[in-house]
């Protein structure tokens, strides 16, 4: 069922409710991958109807990143929803999502300007505030986001509790491909050659963990990791950390408190991010 206004939206979500039922949204910027449909499956785990959306929102791409390029394939996502079963896809267009003279932000202080906020300053804040008129377009009771975006998960969850949004986020493991490369929609960019060197990010993070475990020196593990990228074939590196899971903040050894390495580097034109969570690393491998 494809539905394009906030008021079929509202009216579709009621109906549910007064059935009874309760409802998941799982939001995406769709060219949808298995990772995606991973969420839309947890969704029916924790709620009685699940509900898509697909927006590519423009105001969390800066200038010169690929907003014009991002692909966009409505009828191939349609099906693929179908095809677990999911219970509605909300397709907003712009007018939809911003009326004209639209000027209200939701930007999460702190958070979002660590990591990749320093190379994309003004894309979380471009992240919570589309993220938040979802969640209040729909009033789910569950909402779904994957932790191959950790900042980004951080980021919503600490707007919804900030604001007070009646929605519990729950995060899900990292799909990844057989040679460990995380699922994304932006991987289609890659040559053949850089795809041969994509996987390299996630074992290097998944190498600094075992050593940080060990008790070595965040520090120096990260530019240590950072310096392994390179001449392994990536031509750039924005930032290797390790981080507190919860708050992002720095960690310099390990103490027993969960935390989460994470990457971003770039092959090409193609910029990549990954992470593993320490102690447990829940990815699908
Ligand atoms: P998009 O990149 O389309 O991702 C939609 C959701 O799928 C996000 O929660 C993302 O973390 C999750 N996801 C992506 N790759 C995954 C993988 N390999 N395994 C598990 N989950 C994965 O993230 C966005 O869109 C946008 O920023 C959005 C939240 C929709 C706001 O516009």
């Amino acid at each position: 069922m494809k539905i394009r206004s906030v008021k079929e939206l509202r009216a579709q979500v009621s109906a549910w409710r007064s059935e009874g039922l309760t409802v998941a949204l799982v939001p995406t910027m769709g060219a949808l991958h298995a990772g995606h449909l991973s969420l839309v499956e947890d969704g029916f785990r924790r709620a009685d109807r699940v509900v898509a959306s697909i927006f590519v929102n423009p105001t969390q791409f800066g200038p010169g990143e690929d907003f014009d390029r991002y692909p966009r394939q409505e009828q191939n996502d349609a099906a693929l929803l179908d095809s677990v079963g999911c219970s509605g896809l909300y397709l907003p267009s712009v007018a939809e999502m911003y009326a004209p003279g639209f000027c209200t932000a939701v930007t999460v202080e702190g958070l979002s300007q660590v990591l990749c906020g320093v190379s994309r300053p003004t894309h979380f804040s471009g992240v919570s505030t589309v993220v938040t008129k979802l969640l209040l377009q729909a009033l789910p009771d569950v909402a779904l986001f994957g932790e191959k975006d950790y900042q980004q998960l951080a980021i919503i969850k600490r707007t919804v509790r900030d604001l007070d949004i009646p929605v519990q986020i729950v995060g899900v493991p990292t799909l990844r491909e057989a040679d460990g490369l995380a699922m994304s929609s932006r991987n289609r960019y890659l040559s053949p050659d850089d795809r041969r060197i994509a996987p390299l990010l996630f074992q290097v993070l998944s190498e600094v963990g075992t050593a940080f475990l060990s008790g070595q020196n965040a520090d120096a593990l990260c530019a240590d990791a950072a310096a392994r990228l390179i001449p392994g074939g990536f031509s750039s590196v924005d930032y290797v950390a390790i981080r507190d899971a919860e708050t992002l903040d720095k960690v310099d050894r390990w103490s027993g408190n969960p935390v989460r390495i994470l990457g971003a580097a770039r092959l090409g034109t193609t910029r990549l991010i990954d992470n593993v969570g320490i102690p447990v690393d829940q990815t699908n491998l």
